[in-house]
């Protein structure tokens, strides 16, 4: 796998826990370098700091608010300062909202939309120029099985996973020649602290582990470029009844 990924820089957004940071590593174990970004600064700082004592100095990151499109401009900016260009982005920073619509304050709203949504928009946006000045590029954003299967109390959620199936698509069809893939990427429940049940203990959990979702991308990412799995859908095989 090291062979297929040297060389090349990826983003992870949200990069700091969870999903975005099983992403972080095992892109960087395939020997690419990763520019990780999240809002807690001390959490970024470490985050880099344990990668690069890993993976020989092959990490950087910065803080970054997906909902800000001036942090985003930045934060492309400086992955291309520390390695020299951009040919991989993973969209995964995300926000959990369950809520009745009538409850629901208009800031968790827009804080959903903003981040799950926006954000994808904005990291884009930014991330597409350098990638088509290094010939091509790979954009997987993470979704979630909430994007195609609503649930009571999810709308802002569903409206934003929901969203994102329809962006990474159109994305998908606009940037192919120009040799940038887009997949988006559906995870049912994942072990981390995202979900309002909190973290299971690893060892017997029946949920997906954050490692789980971070092989699909990898797999992805070495992907002949002939290929495209533009949607993947990944479930716990047995969960809770
Ligand atoms: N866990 C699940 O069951 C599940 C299922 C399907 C899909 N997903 C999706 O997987 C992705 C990752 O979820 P997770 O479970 O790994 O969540 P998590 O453990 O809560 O981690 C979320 C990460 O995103 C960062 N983040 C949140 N808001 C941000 C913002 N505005 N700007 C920058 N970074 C931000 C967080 O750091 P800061 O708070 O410091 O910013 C953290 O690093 C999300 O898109 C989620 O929708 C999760």
């Amino acid at each position: 796998m090291s062979i297929q990924l040297t060389g090349k820089t990826a983003i992870v957004t949200g990069a700091t826990k969870g999903v975005g940071l099983a992403c972080a590593r095992a892109i960087a174990a395939g020997g690419a370098n990763v520019f990780i970004c999240a809002r807690n600064g001390s959490e970024v700082d470490a985050v880099v700091e344990a990668l690069n004592k890993e993976f020989n100095g092959r990490a950087s990151g910065r803080v970054c608010d997906v909902r800000d499109p001036e942090e985003v401009h930045a934060t492309v900016l400086e992955a291309q300062g520390a390695f020299g260009g951009v040919d991989i982005l993973i969209n995964n920073a995300g926000i959990g909202s369950r809520n009745r619509v009538e409850d629901m304050p208009v800031e968790e709203w827009r804080a959903t939309l903003e981040t799950n949504l926006s954000g994808v928009f904005y990291f884009c946006h930014e991330a597409i120029p350098p990638m088509k000045e290094r010939g091509g590029g790979y954009i997987i954003n993470i979704g979630s099985l909430a994007g195609k299967n609503a649930f009571a109390g999810g709308s802002a959620y569903n409206a934003s996973k929901f969203g994102l199936i329809g962006f990474s698509e159109a994305l998908m069809q606009e940037v192919r020649y120009d040799h940038i893939r887009v997949s988006c990427v559906m995870p049912g429940s994942v072990n981390t602290t995202f979900a309002s049940r909190g973290e299971m203990d690893p060892a017997t959990t029946w949920k997906l582990l954050p490692e789980d979702v971070a092989e699909v991308v990898v797999n992805l990412l070495i992907m002949d470029p002939r290929a495209l799995p533009s949607r993947v859908e990944i479930r716990p095989s047995e969960p809770a009844k």
